[in-house]
């Protein structure tokens, strides 16, 4: 079992471990003291295999959808960690089934200040996370340079989010549907317009694959790999510490 480098002020089953900074709060969490006094995911067996020991890190993770896909993918020696500044979101997260079952801890963090050791994570994700960060391309550095921090040596940085298509054609008709269509259509069915009018704000205006790739390397990163997704209309940047 993954030692969790996480430390919590309050919540039930408190992960151990000591902080390099920040502070947090835990949902969901099992009581992760082993009698060695390491922490420990409860419920888990020994197995060998390519992940064991392993800790991932799900960050601005909402509703948990890739925290419980990515636990999925895990052997039960991986640890899987999930945090959002937004306690409504976890909220909702921790009726996942797999946050329900302890396989993945919640915790409260902000994506620039994770309180979390150096070089403790083997994997951190974000998806449909990082427009969000991109107030300012420092800002965005300044985050990426934090998920590069936890990481371990060689750990994984995995990025999911909308990106700009190459063409011109199919970047004007994107951003056509995402004005015309999505924005009036979601505001009129959730009812919140200024949530909708941000998010076509942002979608349109938020980097390229090659923008983005070369904000990963300014905070760090090395071998940044690019996967264009739907005519390049979203993108997966891979990249390692
Ligand atoms: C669009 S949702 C994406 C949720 C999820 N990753 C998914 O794929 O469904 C963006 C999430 O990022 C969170 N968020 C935005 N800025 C953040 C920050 N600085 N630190 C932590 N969470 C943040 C929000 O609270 C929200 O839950």
């Amino acid at each position: 079992m993954g030692r969790i480098p996480l430390a919590c002020s309050s919540g039930p089953g408190a992960a151990a471990g000591q902080p390099s900074r920040g502070q947090t709060t835990c949902e969901g969490a099992p009581d992760t003291s082993t009698a060695a006094g390491q922490p420990s995911l409860g419920g888990a067996t020994a197995s060998p295999a390519r992940w064991d020991d392993s800790i991932w890190l799900d960050v601005s993770t909402g509703t948990g959808e890739m925290a419980e896909l990515l636990s999925r993918l895990t052997n039960p020696n991986t640890t899987v960690l999930a945090t959002d500044f937004s306690l409504p979101m976890l909220r909702k997260a921790a009726l996942k089934k797999n946050v329900r079952t302890r396989k993945i801890l919640l915790a409260v963090a902000d994506d620039g200040l994770l309180p979390l050791r150096d070089d403790s994570l083997d994997l951190v994700t974000i998806s449909l996370g990082t427009r969000n960060l991109n107030t300012t391309r420092s800002a965005l550095v300044s985050c990426f340079a934090e998920f590069h921090r936890v990481l371990k040596p060689g750990g994984w940085f995995v990025n999911l989010e909308t990106s700009q298509p190459r063409s011109r054609a199919v970047r004007a008709l994107f951003h056509g549907y995402v004005r015309a269509f999505l924005k009036p259509v979601a505001s009129a069915i959730s009812g919140n317009r200024s949530a909708y009018s941000y998010l076509a704000r942002t979608i349109c205006s938020f980097n390229g694959p090659e923008e983005l790739a070369a904000i990963i390397r300014e905070a760090g990163f090395t071998r940044v790999e690019v996967t264009k997704l739907f005519l390049g209309v979203a993108a997966i940047h891979e990249a390692r510490k």
